[in-house]
């Protein structure tokens, strides 16, 4: 895009952000209403934190970053890694960047990629494979991708088994921030959480897709990785208080 239409549109989404804020301010809106304005608040929030970085030249889509580290984590959120280059749409990150679009280094510049609980949070298969072939792209020959998701497999299964210790512990670590009681979500809506969470927190991007074991494997090996295996939960990195639902797959080129 010329760098004059670029602003432009920058401009016009600016517009369009501002007033569908204000817009959201109407407590008596119609929900639907409410619903479709909350989904393009959340879109060109994520668009304006991109473009402002772009824009202030601290990332510039044409040109690949300079890596200070060969380690990276993507979508870490508050989860700031220390050692490695932070990339997420939005704050605290090094890199504020949609992955959607790529990833902007070289290819074969980390030798270590981490990722937890952030794939479900893309469109699936487009933008997934995307992101997951820019990983494959940027990573070393000798480097190691390790991807954390919510195990949809588990949840489903403690879900058929009436497993409540678990149900319980998820619908804790699920909902305990959220506005409505937690005592008005059933188990079912653990499993809808999994597959299509929505918040109206318009910085919280929302869940697309749920994966399983067999699922995460196969799309990392369509996009070429070879070995791809389960990932031992590693304090260092991982979040312990998501432990008891993630699946941590690991994959090498
Ligand atoms: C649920 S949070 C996970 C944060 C952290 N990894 C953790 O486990 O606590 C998902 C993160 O992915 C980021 N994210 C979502 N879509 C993204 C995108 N297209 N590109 C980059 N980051 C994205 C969000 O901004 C958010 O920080």
């Amino acid at each position: 895009m010329k760098k004059r239409q670029a602003e432009l549109t920058y401009r016009k989404v600016k517009q369009i952000d501002k007033f569908t804020k204000q817009l959201l301010k109407n407590k008596q809106l119609q929900p639907a209403f409410y619903i479709t304005l909350l989904q393009l608040q959340k879109d060109t929030n994520a668009a304006l934190s991109f473009w402002n970085s772009v824009r202030n030249n601290k990332t510039q889509k044409n040109k690949p970053e300079v890596a200070s580290s060969d380690k990276l984590q993507i979508g870490g959120g508050k989860r700031y890694m220390h050692g490695f280059v932070n990339l997420d749409i939005f704050p605290p990150a090094d890199i504020i960047w949609d992955s959607r679009y790529g990833l902007p280094f070289q290819k074969d510049t980390f030798s270590f990629i981490f990722s937890e609980h952030f794939l479900e949070h893309l469109d699936f298969p487009i933008s997934v494979n995307c992101v997951l072939q820019e990983i494959y792209r940027i990573l070393k020959p000798s480097g190691k991708v390790v991807i954390g998701v919510p195990d949809g497999g588990k949840v489903i299964k403690a879900y058929g088994e009436r497993n409540k210790k678990f149900l319980h512990k998820l619908r804790q670590q699920a909902y305990n921030r959220r506005q409505l009681p937690i005592e008005t979500y059933s188990d079912i809506d653990l499993v809808n959480y999994l597959f299509r969470d929505q918040l109206e927190n318009p910085n919280y991007t929302i869940h697309y897709w749920a994966y399983d074991k067999n699922s995460l494997e196969n799309i990392l090996r369509s996009v070429g990785f070879k070995k791809v295996e389960k990932y031992p939960f590693n304090p260092l990195y991982c979040n312990p208080k998501r432990k008891f639902f993630t699946l941590y797959l690991q994959a090498a080129k």
